[in-house]
């Protein structure tokens, strides 16, 4: 396995493999993450997963500073699983001095964790055009977790005319349904006991939807009883969205999405379930 930290050096391994699968990463990796791995690695004559913690889209410096890393066993893991190349960009070359341009994703990106996270999104698809570039993959993979970020991706390489098929696999879950994320080790253990709860609300909704109910209302409010009865009361959002648009209806259509954003002491933990 090549391990590439320059543009350059990546550009040059690039250049000696086949048709090629890109999942992008921030590291500190779980079953989530090599779920798409080892998807990528079967439609794919090779694997380049990026390890990078894109200052871009944080919002916060504390948040910045304090995700997890693991860069040593990220690179062991991978290279168990065949991966050709692993990049792990420096910041610094990255985004040098004067870099200024930025892509500012409208429609889909405005909703939710857009106000939430004011620059995230653009932080997100920027580095992805970067990384778009200079891995030049046929295919790229993402997770469902961040249902979100996987539309406003489709949307910006639909856009900008990125020739590249976006791939999005289903979400990897713990046995106790809360779902695989790198900021799941910030949790303490009093924490990560209650973290199931956010499922647990989805679930609720799901069920409600299954058995006839589409007012929006009322499984957003049946969402957060779920919560709150939990003590997770620190809720950012709850809703249920059209997937396509990202916005609310009153009356929830078929293939709706519920989502939700909350946080449990220093973490924010976001989740969402398909509904039909
Ligand atoms: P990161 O949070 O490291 O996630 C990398 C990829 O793994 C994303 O596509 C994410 O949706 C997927 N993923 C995370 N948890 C998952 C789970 N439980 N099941 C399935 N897939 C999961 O998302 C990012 O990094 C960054 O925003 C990035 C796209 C790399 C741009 O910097």
């Amino acid at each position: 396995m090549k391990i590439c930290t320059t543009v350059q050096e990546m550009r040059q391994a690039r250049a000696t493999l086949g048709t090629v699968g890109f999942v992008p990463t921030m590291g500190f990796l779980h079953e989530g993450h090599l779920s798409l791995v080892r998807r990528a690695r079967k439609e794919n004559e090779a694997v380049i997963v990026s390890l990078f913690v894109n200052p871009i889209q944080f919002g916060s410096p504390d948040d910045l500073a304090n995700y997890p890393r693991a860069l040593e066993r990220d690179i062991a893991l991978l290279k168990e699983e065949g991966v050709a190349c692993v990049f792990t960009p420096e910041a610094a070359e990255f985004y040098p001095q004067g870099f200024a341009t930025q892509v500012d994703v409208g429609g889909v990106a405005l909703e939710l964790e857009g106000p939430s996270r004011p620059g995230h999104f653009a932080g997100v698809a920027t580095v992805l055009t970067k990384f778009f570039n200079i891995v030049q993959p046929q295919r790229a993979y993402f997770g469902q977790k961040d249902a979100q970020q996987c539309a406003v991706v489709q949307r910006f390489v639909q856009d900008l005319n990125i020739p590249v098929e976006v791939i999005t696999l289903p979400t990897w879950r713990e046995d106790d349904g809360l779902a695989g994320s790198s900021r799941n080790s910030r949790l303490t253990g009093g924490e990560r006991r209650r973290a199931p709860v956010l499922h647990q609300a989805l679930c609720r909704a799901r069920d409600l939807v299954q058995a006839g109910e589409r007012r929006r209302a009322v499984l957003e409010g049946a969402m957060r009883d779920v919560l709150v009865k939990a003590s997770l009361t620190e809720i950012d959002y709850v809703t249920v969205v059209n997937p396509e648009t990202f916005q609310t209806q009153d009356m929830v259509p078929e293939n709706a999405l519920a989502l939700l954003a909350v946080r449990l002491g220093a973490v924010r933990l976001i989740d969402n379930l398909p509904l039909g």
